[in-house]
């Protein structure tokens, strides 16, 4: 497992925030078309603020620990900055991903970015 960094091994081994939001304001799911692999976000907001973040995913190593990261950047920011994570900066945050599960990478800020859109619609933002 040499090939992961501790980040990735800690963030896999002991996920944050796993789980759902019964009365969320916005949820986005999204499948990743290389592997089949499921990512759902689930986001409560108040103030414009992330007061709350849940996932569930059913996937790699790689996934959940990309899921439990972008837990864990969303919790607190605004739905603007949120919308400015990109999947390359949770990668980083991991301290880095092997070039083959770079496509695991995808899914979290995916996910996290259709349950805003999600949020947003339903609020007719
Ligand atoms: Fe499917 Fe990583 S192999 S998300």
């Amino acid at each position: 497992m040499a090939f992961y960094s501790k980040e990735v091994m800690d963030h896999f081994v002991n996920p944050r925030n796993v789980g759902e939001i019964k009365d969320a304001d916005g949820i986005g799911e999204v499948g990743n078309p290389v592997c089949g692999d499921m990512m759902t976000f689930y986001i409560k907001v108040s103030d414009n603020k992330i007061e709350s973040v849940k996932f569930k995913t059913f996937g790699c190593g790689a996934a959940i620990a990309v899921s439990s990261m972008v837990s864990e950047m969303a919790f607190g920011k605004t739905i603007e900055e949120v919308m400015v994570l990109a999947n390359a900066d949770v990668a980083k945050a991991l301290g880095g991903l092997p070039p083959n599960k770079m496509h695991c990478s995808n899914l979290g800020v995916d996910a996290l970015h259709k349950a805003v859109a999600n949020y947003k619609s339903k609020k007719k933002l």
